[in-house]
């Protein structure tokens, strides 16, 4: 990941965090799915970039990792280890990877991570198993875990999930709805991606022993960090390029999803708004054309500037969460220098 913005020592430590959480699940990862009954386990290690469609052992792009490495910066933070945090770290990746699966049968999208989808590759039947084993195998895998979080950690990562999946329901229904608010966005985005990640700062916080109070704030922190994410994400999905992404641009617009630059654009009063809104209103997809015209009129009507400008402050406010959770000085720069990498990056 890139960021336009940080100062080199700062992206290089947040890097570093990356590069320690994705190490602190690893393995733990493996030997979980390693223990899946087939074919569940040829499809989730084709969906990680472990293995290609007939099982062959290939490296290809994988996930960014980001969720095990809040929660391992998180257990630092509050005076834990990486071993401690690891079986949380390992649940709250297969969490979001179950989402990843099912989200793109929603969304109807071919391409992540620069390879086939679940689904795209398998078929739809397969995508829905296949997130169904890795969701339970999440649950398992914190089951399993001893630690000062065992009592409290699987309970929080539930909620988390029922959450996730109403933001999701309201992703959905947003998209026959014209007249949608940048509040019932916020709540979604909220909902849909803010709720893992805060499960994921704070049962890294409690892995560490960190008392419910302290681990609010954390909570706080990953949720604040997690809408901006969203916003970001949303940008990317509008703007960016799918070489970098690994995912389709356009997507979301031919599906009238109501993004944030969209409905900043759609709610800006500027004349490019209101032929954004006889766009939206229509009941089909939206033609190639079109999309490209509705990203001429969002950055027109100043949609872009905005969203950038909302995930800006997100940022802000998630940063001063991360303080008042009092966090140790070294993972708190790692957090921050996190936070910054996964709000300006490009892929
Ligand atoms: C994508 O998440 C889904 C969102 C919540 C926006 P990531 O960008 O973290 O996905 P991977 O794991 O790196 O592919
Ligand atoms: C993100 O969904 C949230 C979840 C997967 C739960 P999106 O549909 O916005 O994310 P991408 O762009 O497909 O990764
Ligand atoms: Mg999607
Ligand atoms: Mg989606």
């Amino acid at each position: 990941m890139q960021a336009n913005d940080l100062s080199g020592d700062a992206a290089a430590s947040g890097g570093r965090l990356l590069v320690r959480g994705r190490e602190a699940v690893d393995t733990p990862l493996r030997e979980a799915v390693a223990r899946m009954p087939s074919p569940a386990r040829l499809w989730t290690g084709f969906h990680f970039g472990w293995w290609d469609a007939e099982g062959e052992a290939r490296t290809a792009r994988q996930g960014k990792a980001l969720r095990p490495a809040l929660t391992l910066g998180c257990a630092e933070a509050a005076g834990g280890t990486a071993s401690a945090a690891a079986a949380a770290g390992t649940a709250v990746e297969l969490v979001h990877n179950f989402s990843l699966v099912h989200d793109d049968v929603i969304d109807g999208d071919r391409l992540r991570r620069g390879r086939p989808t679940l689904w795209a590759a398998f078929g739809v039947p397969a995508a829905l198993l296949a997130g169904d084993a890795m969701l339970t195998l999440a649950y398992q895998a914190l089951a399993a875990a001893e630690g000062p979080h065992k009592n409290d950690a699987l309970p929080l990562l539930c909620d988390s999930v029922q959450e996730l999946i109403a933001g999701q329901a309201a992703d959905i229904a947003l998209e026959d709805r014209l007249e949608t608010t940048l509040h019932e966005y916020t709540a979604m985005a909220s909902a849909k991606t803010g709720s893992l990640l805060g499960a994921a700062c704070a049962v890294g916080a409690l892995s560490a022993g960190c008392d419910p109070k302290r681990a609010a704030h954390f909570t706080r922190f990953g949720r604040r960090l997690g809408l901006a994410f969203q916003i970001t994400d949303d940008m990317l999905g509008m703007f960016g390029d799918p070489q970098a992404t690994g995912k389709p641009v356009g997507g979301d617009v031919a599906r009238r999803k109501k993004t944030y630059p969209v409905l900043a654009a759609l709610t800006s009063g500027h004349p490019a708004g209101q032929e954004l809104t006889e766009l939206y209103a229509q009941t089909a997809p939206l033609t190639a054309e079109q999309v490209v015209r509705a990203g001429t009129l969002v950055e027109r009507a100043g949609g872009k500037d905005l969203a950038q400008e909302r995930a800006r402050r997100e940022l802000d406010q998630a940063l001063t969460s991360l303080a008042a959770a009092d966090p140790l000085r070294a993972p708190h720069r790692e957090l921050t220098a996190l936070a910054h990498l996964m709000t300006h990056r490009s892929v």
